[in-house]
């Protein structure tokens, strides 16, 4: 496993709420709003906090975290690769640009297993969001069958392999990876910090080779799966996490201020 561990502590936490299919954009602007009556300038300090609405939401939230000056950082769940086009139903980078979103969701599990994601099309999105002067939060996981087999690992390693392909180191170093085994999304079953923590060293240690040592050092990665208010602080005690990937427990303000202030 790459030393890298020293480079902790530059990493600044990142915790990203992904709402998924919930809220309507008028129940996004309430959950905001009450976000950021929790959140002190202390808080967004020690922790980049990101929310990820739906697309409908995406102009709402933007305009609340604009009018209140918060320092939220908007992200979306998806995106297309092409500029634009014959593309029904897409999103491309550039609309996302225009609406203030700085992160985008590449590759969630979800994507993956109910929308046919390939490998292939999520390094083509990880390399549009960075074209496009966006941060892609690049999502991998292993299945319960792949973990009980023994193949977490190597399911990973291909993912994070494929995902980077053409990127640059220096942009390997900006990124965000989320670590989400699949068996623990939305199960109430997560991960243990040690276990966790373990696969994402040996994340960061593929990225060594990949990129070299100093964007490992550099890139930050998330645990995703099952994220409470309740196990936040045994996560993010873990050296190797640096931040959570938060579904459900994101919806609701007061549950994901807590998360966001697991200290
Ligand atoms: P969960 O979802 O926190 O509801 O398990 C995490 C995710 O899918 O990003």
């Amino acid at each position: 496993m790459a030393d890298v561990s020293a480079g902790q502590k530059a990493r600044k936490p990142i915790m990203a709420g992904n709402w998924k299919m919930h809220h309507t954009h008028l129940e996004a602007i309430q959950v905001v709003q009450k976000l950021s009556y929790r959140l002190s300038s202390e808080d967004y300090e020690r922790c980049e906090v990101v929310l990820c609405p739906s697309f409908t939401s995406l102009r709402s939230v933007q305009t609340v975290i604009e009018a209140d000056k918060l320092p939220i950082g908007l992200g979306a769940q998806n995106v297309f690769w092409e500029e634009k086009g014959a593309f029904t139903g897409e999103v491309s980078p550039l609309m996302l640009v225009k609406l203030a979103v700085s992160y985008v969701i590449a590759g969630h599990s979800e994507r993956r297993e109910l929308f046919g994601e390939t490998d292939e099309m999520v390094n083509k999105k990880v390399k549009a969001v960075l074209a496009a002067g966006m941060t892609p939060i690049m999502c991998v996981g292993e299945t319960l069958e792949e973990r009980e087999s023994g193949q977490t690992a190597a399911k990973v390693s291909r993912q994070v392999q494929a995902g980077l392909e053409g990127v640059t180191p220096e942009q390997v170093g900006g990124m965000v990876v989320a670590y989400e085994p699949i068996w623990a999304i939305g199960t109430g079953r997560n991960a243990t910090p040690e276990d966790a923590n373990e696969t994402i060293g040996t994340i960061r240690s593929m990225v060594a080779g990949i990129a070299g040592e100093a964007p490992a050092a550099q890139v930050r990665i998330q645990y995703g799966g099952s994220v409470k208010p309740g196990n936040v602080a045994a996560i993010m005690a873990q050296p190797e996490i640096d931040g959570a990937l938060v579904g459900g427990a994101s919806l609701e303000a007061d549950d994901f201020a807590q998360i966001v202030r697991w200290a």
